[in-house]
């Protein structure tokens, strides 16, 4: 139980507090800031009191507040890491993007090395964003107006088990999909004029490929028709490779596509049994090999704490993921939404051998010469750790770093697209999302319509 005199902290301070196995029964928090500069923080843990002044340089109200924040997470993360004897790798960083607090602190002429150290993040991810903004470099652009879209399938052969996307089985829903590809259609017209300077295109799930030729054909075609898809990145997250043919292949390629993805999650059959994924590794290296022939970036998916998945299990994982060749790796950690119960027991059991997983993806890619060049963390991500793409020098996907570096407007069009529009010089975001089961997004099309055209006014 948490009380604090300081409203806007209380999500901030149990972010903290959850990062931990053990959990304390109350937290009391009194925050005073009396003199300029001197923060007071006052915490009660389970009966026992600690008290801390610490002193930053405040220039305005949003320096105040962010030192506010700042002073509580680092103090109490202290208080609970000296009491349970348990360190985090991103220490009491909660956020779920570091690298925009690195470049936050970098373009305010600050060191974005020294904060991370001071909130007691693992030296090693310290290297990590210090590595992955190098690789940004020439890509990451702050210009109002630059934008991305997203088209969005939310389609799938099966659900696979641990999946926490807003996705569902084809066979439930093949009924929307006539009337889900007319409602893509009317959207993708309607944002002609809404796209400013086209970064890329992004269609995704999903599992695009669980749409039939002809359907995936009408998606493509529309895409086409409102934008000049052909000339920018152009990503189909194609997905399982149970899915795969040669017609959609040649179909993404006849509409300019550049970028797929075939995503084994793991190189075990027996784990892809267990996980539910309905299809093998042989299935894997067919789809992958189908692909060869039309020249286009690949990206593989893997997850590391997969079902009784050892350290070992996975290093084979990402050897053999390397030996594909595929110009993009992203290493994902488990992340369980469902189940609160569940979710915590994975993330807490695993914790060890899921950063073991971890040292070890990062040691084997970058010694196979990939750069990290995004990343992002997730509440509930097993052992407190990060989703990594990695890239091949000069293969960097223009649509992650966008995304994850919240620098451009993203289009989204689609049940459960999240449109966003960024105004670089104010620092501000707003995200306008879309109705998330199908017959409700279809039934909303037109408002959907109406309220996204004002959006990108
Ligand atoms: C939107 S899914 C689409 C990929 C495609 N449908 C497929 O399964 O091959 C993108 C990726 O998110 C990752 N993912 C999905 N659920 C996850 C979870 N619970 N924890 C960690 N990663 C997850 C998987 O690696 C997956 O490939
Ligand atoms: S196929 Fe992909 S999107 Fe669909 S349920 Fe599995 S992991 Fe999730």
């Amino acid at each position: 139980m948490l009380t604090t005199n300081c409203a806007f902290l209380e999500n901030e301070i149990l972010d903290v507090a959850r990062l931990f196995k053990r959990r304390p029964a109350s937290i009391t928090h009194t925050f005073r800031y009396e003199e300029r500069g001197v923060f007071y923080n006052e915490f009660e843990v389970d009966g026992e009191s600690y008290s801390f002044e610490d002193r930053g340089q405040v220039c305005d109200e949003i320096e105040l507040k962010r030192l506010e924040r700042r002073f509580a997470k680092l103090r109490l993360y202290e208080i609970l890491s000296e009491k349970y004897g348990e360190k985090m790798p991103w220490g009491a960083l909660t956020g779920i993007r570091p690298t925009k607090l690195a470049y936050t602190e970098i373009e305010k002429g600050g060191d974005f090395k020294t904060l991370f150290k001071q909130m007691q993040v693992r030296e090693e991810n310290i290297r990590l964003v210090e590595e992955i903004i190098n690789a940004q470099r020439g890509i990451y652009e702050k210009k109002d107006g630059n934008t991305d879209v997203f088209v969005s399938l939310p389609f799938c052969p099966t659900k696979c088990a641990y999946c926490s996307f807003i996705t569902a089985p084809i066979d439930k829903t093949r009924q929307y999909m006539p009337a889900y590809l007319d409602c893509l259609e009317k959207e993708l017209q309607a944002a002609k004029g809404s796209v400013k300077n086209l970064r890329s295109v992004y269609i995704g799930g999903g599992t695009p490929f669980a749409l039939d030729v002809a359907d995936l054909e009408r998606v493509l075609k529309a895409t086409n028709g409102a934008m000049k898809s052909g000339s920018v990145e152009y990503t189909v997250e194609a997905g399982r490779p149970d899915v795969f043919s040669k017609e959609k292949l040649q179909l993404l390629k006849a509409y300019g596509v550049n970028r797929i993805c075939i995503n084994p999650q793991t190189f075990s059959d027996e784990t892809l049994k267990k996980i539910g994924r309905k299809h093998t590794v042989a299935d894997f290296y067919r789809a992958f090999e189908l692909s060869k022939s039309y020249d286009f970036t690949v990206n593989i998916d893997l997850i590391a704490g997969l079902t009784e998945e050892t350290p070992e299990t996975f290093e084979r994982g990402v050897e053999k993921a390397i030996e594909t060749g595929a110009e993009n790796i992203t290493v994902h950690c488990l992340s369980l939404k469902s189940g609160a119960k569940l979710k915590e027991e994975i993330s807490y059991i695993e914790n060890e051998r899921i950063s073991e997983m971890i040292a070890i993806s990062r040691k084997l890619l970058s010694e196979s010469g990939y750069e990290p060049y995004y990343m992002y963390r997730q509440k509930y991500q097993a052992g407190n750790n990060e989703n990594v793409g990695w890239t091949k020098p000069k293969k960097a996907c223009v649509y992650n770093i966008d995304v994850m570096e919240e620098v451009a407007d993203n289009l989204g069009v689609g049940a459960n697209a999240i449109s966003k529009r960024v105004w670089n010089g104010e620092g501000r975001i707003e995200r306008l999302g879309s109705q998330k089961d199908l017959p409700t997004y279809i039934a909303g099309v037109g408002e959907t319509i109406a309220k996204k055209r004002k959006f990108f006014e």
